[in-house]
């Protein structure tokens, strides 16, 4: 295992050009198709020096999303220097054809320990397949004596043309934590959702697979999940986006952030358990998936 000290990125690429790759903060990744077109978005205005998270890619909430217990907003994770395992475990068999992937690990500081006294191990797997699709896997072992819970968020910024043109599927009728009206409960109705207003909403216990259609674009963002029951959503908007110094005052129209997440309910670890959060990312044309 070594440092990231020194170590700008760590690119993956598949035959066909499709690429990721992640700079020295597991927080950043970023990942293209076979053209080369960005498929993460990443502010221009993103800040790349420590002590904070860039504003976009798919940042790692954890052991926190939002500012439930005394920690900084959305956890530590993300705002941490990892280290790259050099002897990863291989990938399982049936898992395997075609892809390349590298495994970080974080795992808690004395300063860390202080503030969440709960000793853990986290790896966290990025590889790209020979299709071309991304996949997150999270395992969060507990190397305490007692028992911790935490909430997590794959807090995933997809770029998208158009903000008003795009719209989400699979989280029809769901029930949702409004943190705009403080994690009020409301049903959602019956339609697809579409952006015409900020939106900062937990959907809970929603489908495995959710798909983000870019009307514009004509493409589809098909986002599988497994361990991750709740889905975020969130774009700023107008009056958000100029409050925030690492965010164009426009770029609200170019991303949206959906996150495979496990909030509503913590996630408990027993001494010596770990828990697995699978997120897996692909694009496809959207005449093949809806009528668009
Ligand atoms: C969202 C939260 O998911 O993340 C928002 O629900 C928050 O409330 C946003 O503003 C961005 O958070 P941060 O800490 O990266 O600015």
């Amino acid at each position: 295992t070594k440092d990231w000290n020194g170590i700008d990125q760590v690119v993956l690429r598949n035959p066909q050009g499709a690429s990721a790759r992640l700079t020295w903060r597991s927080s950043h990744t970023s990942w293209r198709n076979d053209r080369g077109e960005e498929l993460l978005f990443t502010s221009s205005k993103a800040i790349f020096k420590p002590p904070k998270a860039m504003r976009g890619g798919i940042p790692i909430c954890f052991p926190q999303f939002g500012n439930c217990v005394s920690l900084e907003q959305h956890g530590f994770a993300r705002n941490k220097v990892w280290t790259i395992d050099e002897n990863p475990p291989p990938l399982h068999h049936n898992d395997s054809h075609g892809k390349s992937f590298v495994d970080l690990l974080l795992k808690p500081s004395e300063e860390d320990l202080k503030f969440w006294p709960h000793s853990f191990e986290f790896r966290l797997r990025v590889s790209l397949g020979a299709d071309g699709k991304l996949t997150l896997i999270s395992r969060i072992r507990n190397i305490n004596s007692k028992p911790f819970s935490f909430s997590f968020a794959y807090h995933t910024y997809l770029s998208v043309s158009d903000i008003s043109e795009v719209r989400i599927e699979g989280l029809e009728t769901l029930d949702y934590l409004d943190n705009l009206f403080k994690r009020e409960r409301f049903t959602e109705q019956g339609d697809a959702i579409t952006f015409e207003s900020e939106v900062d909403r937990v959907y809970l216990s929603s489908p495995n697979v959710i798909a983000v259609l870019d009307h514009e674009r004509k493409r589809t963002y098909v986002i599988r999940k497994e361990g991750l029951p709740d889905t975020v959503v969130w774009n700023p908007w107008e009056k958000k986006s100029r409050a925030m110094l690492d965010f164009g005052d426009e770029e609200y129209k170019q991303m949206l952030c959906v996150d495979g997440s496990a909030i509503e309910k913590p996630i408990t670890l027993k001494p010596g358990e770990e828990w697995t959060g699978r997120l897996e990312l692909t694009v496809v044309p959207s005449s093949f998936c809806s009528e668009g």
